[in-house]
């Protein structure tokens, strides 16, 4: 069976994402996940970049990790020694090979750039270290001078080239002509390096390994330049489950490895997102949802399950879901209803639907509780006393929170981006490290400075069960806490219905 190697290279393209920039402590837990996820080679930086970068590399390359520890320079001397002393085992190299890029950026003669690779090669080996070689822009490089310069420093002792679509423009079709007519010049391995310009860097990633490439150029998150590289899920799932070519990815920690990047890069990942996406395994449609429940290959893919890439399968609540599927939800939540209660709670789900809300797990929880006259007896485990936020320009954005929880009195307080963030911070500091709010959404219902807000959050618990919620009112803070509170309440609410 084929096996294909794993390079990542989120720590060095991932970076270069407009925006972002790790401190040495991000980069260093990075390394470590990568490293537990079971990618092969972890592109570390550009050590020649700065003294942080440089510092950096050096500090990944010496953490013992087990993944191969690679290092980017462009193919000049000072480069390379930067390289070789951050102590990397591999150093990546490129140059530019396209007729555009040759034109406008280094201006040297085609022989000389493939004498400039060789040297770089040869001493990258004269130095014991492995060696990557880049024909930068490869896939608008003529087919004749790709080859010339891939064979030659495939003669100069080269451990294994890479083939980048630099700025995303290949098709799966032609990357797979370029990437077999290589693969039956040369007989160094290959590995390619996609971007998403055009959203095809998976696809791209794919065809080049049916046509031959042994190793993939990765980000989590598909982060990058532009519009991002190929993202390691999808095309680790695609090689794994449709394939059969194997890896040494630990695909079980697929999930957690893209919630670490999306914290530290701050950029969220979309829910629809294939693989680690909130809604990759949720099902809202009734057809589907009461086919899942009974075998869940009717609506998924089957090949891939949730928990083979670390997630969750969720039945979701909302005014395309059926009768199997609110009884599910309810159930699980340990509300039982007869059919009659069942119909009267599925009509009222659809009315909120059709009135164009967003049908939170508490609008379906306080229906029931209603019908089932349970509402008055629930009490609630966190009461709001006080409120006092703080904020201004050269005012660090703070919130105090006075609230009673389960009968006794607390008082916290927390700092934030802006009060909205402090007094969040504070709420989920009162309930404790068990949940953390994975998403908050804010509109304002109607026009003007005394506009409505209606906040939307879902809370997480520590083991997982998500739970949503909203509120509204013309104090945006105020707002915000409600959601909140109320959300948390009902996830102690149910915790100790389902013990009971
Ligand atoms: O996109 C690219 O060509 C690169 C090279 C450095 C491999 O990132
Ligand atoms: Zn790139």
């Amino acid at each position: 069976m084929k096996h294909v190697t794993v390079f990542d290279t989120t720590l060095r393209d991932g970076e270069q994402t407009p925006g972002i920039s790790f401190p040495l402590n991000y980069k260093i837990q990075i390394a470590r996940q990568l490293d537990k996820l079971g990618v092969d080679i972890i592109e570390a930086g550009f050590p020649m970049a700065s003294k942080g970068e440089f510092d950096a590399v050096k500090t990944i390359a010496n953490l013992g990790l087990d993944s191969k520890i690679c290092g980017l320079s462009r193919i000049v001397r000072s480069d390379i020694d930067s390289a070789l002393d951050s102590e990397v085992d591999m150093v990546h190299i490129f140059i530019s090979t396209s007729r555009i890029q040759i034109e406008h950026t280094i201006k040297k003669s085609r022989d000389e750039i493939i004498q400039m690779a060789v040297d770089a090669v040869e001493y990258i080996k004269d130095n014991g270290r492995l060696c990557m070689f880049s024909a930068m822009d490869a896939t608008r490089t003529e087919m004749e001078y790709l080859i010339k310069i891939n064979k030659a420093v495939e003669n100069a002792g080269v451990d294994i080239i890479n083939v980048p679509d630099t700025v995303g423009v290949i098709t799966p079709f032609k990357f797979y002509e370029i990437i077999k007519e290589l693969r039956g010049e040369l007989k160094i391995p290959i590995d390619v390096h996609c971007h998403n310009d055009l959203g095809l860097a998976v696809s791209n990633t794919h065809a080049a390994v049916l046509a031959g490439a042994d190793e993939v150029q990765v980000t989590i998150n598909g982060i990058g330049e532009r519009a991002g590289n190929a993202s390691l899920a999808e095309v680790v799932m695609i090689l794994h489950s449709i394939e059969g070519i194997k890896t040494n990815i630990r695909t079980e920690y697929l999930v957690e490895t893209s919630k670490l990047i999306e914290r530290m890069t701050g950029i969220k990942i979309p829910p629809n997102t294939p693989i680690v996406g909130d809604n990759a395994f949720s099902h809202e449609s009734g057809i589907h949802a009461h086919g899942v429940i009974k075998e869940s290959a009717t609506f998924e893919p089957g090949i891939i399950t949730p928990e083979m890439v670390g997630h969750r399968r969720r039945i979701v609540i909302g005014k395309h879901a059926g009768r199997h599927q609110i009884k599910k939800i309810l159930e699980d939540a340990g509300y039982s209803v007869d059919e009659e209660q069942l119909s009267t709670i599925v009509e009222k789900i659809k009315d909120l639907g059709d009135k164009g809300k967003k049908v939170t797990d508490l609008d379906l929880f306080t229906i029931a509780e209603i019908l089932l006259g349970e509402l008055k007896k629930e009490e609630k485990s966190i009461n709001v006393n006080e409120v006092t936020v703080l904020t201004g320009n050269k005012i660090t954005p703070t919130a105090v929170i006075n609230a009673d929880i389960s009968g006794s009195r607390k008082v916290k307080s927390a700092i934030g981006v802006g009060p909205v963030d402090a007094a969040l911070n504070a709420v989920t500091g009162l309930v404790g490290k068990d949940v953390r709010i994975t998403e908050f959404r804010m509109d304002a219902i109607t026009g003007g400075s005394d506009a409505l807000a209606e906040v939307y959050v879902t809370v997480e618990d520590d083991v997982g069960d998500t739970f949503t919620a909203r509120s509204a009112g013309p104090d945006i803070i105020m707002t915000s806490i409600d959601a909140v509170i109320r959300a948390v309440n009902h996830i102690i609410h149910r915790r100790k219905k389902n013990s009971q």
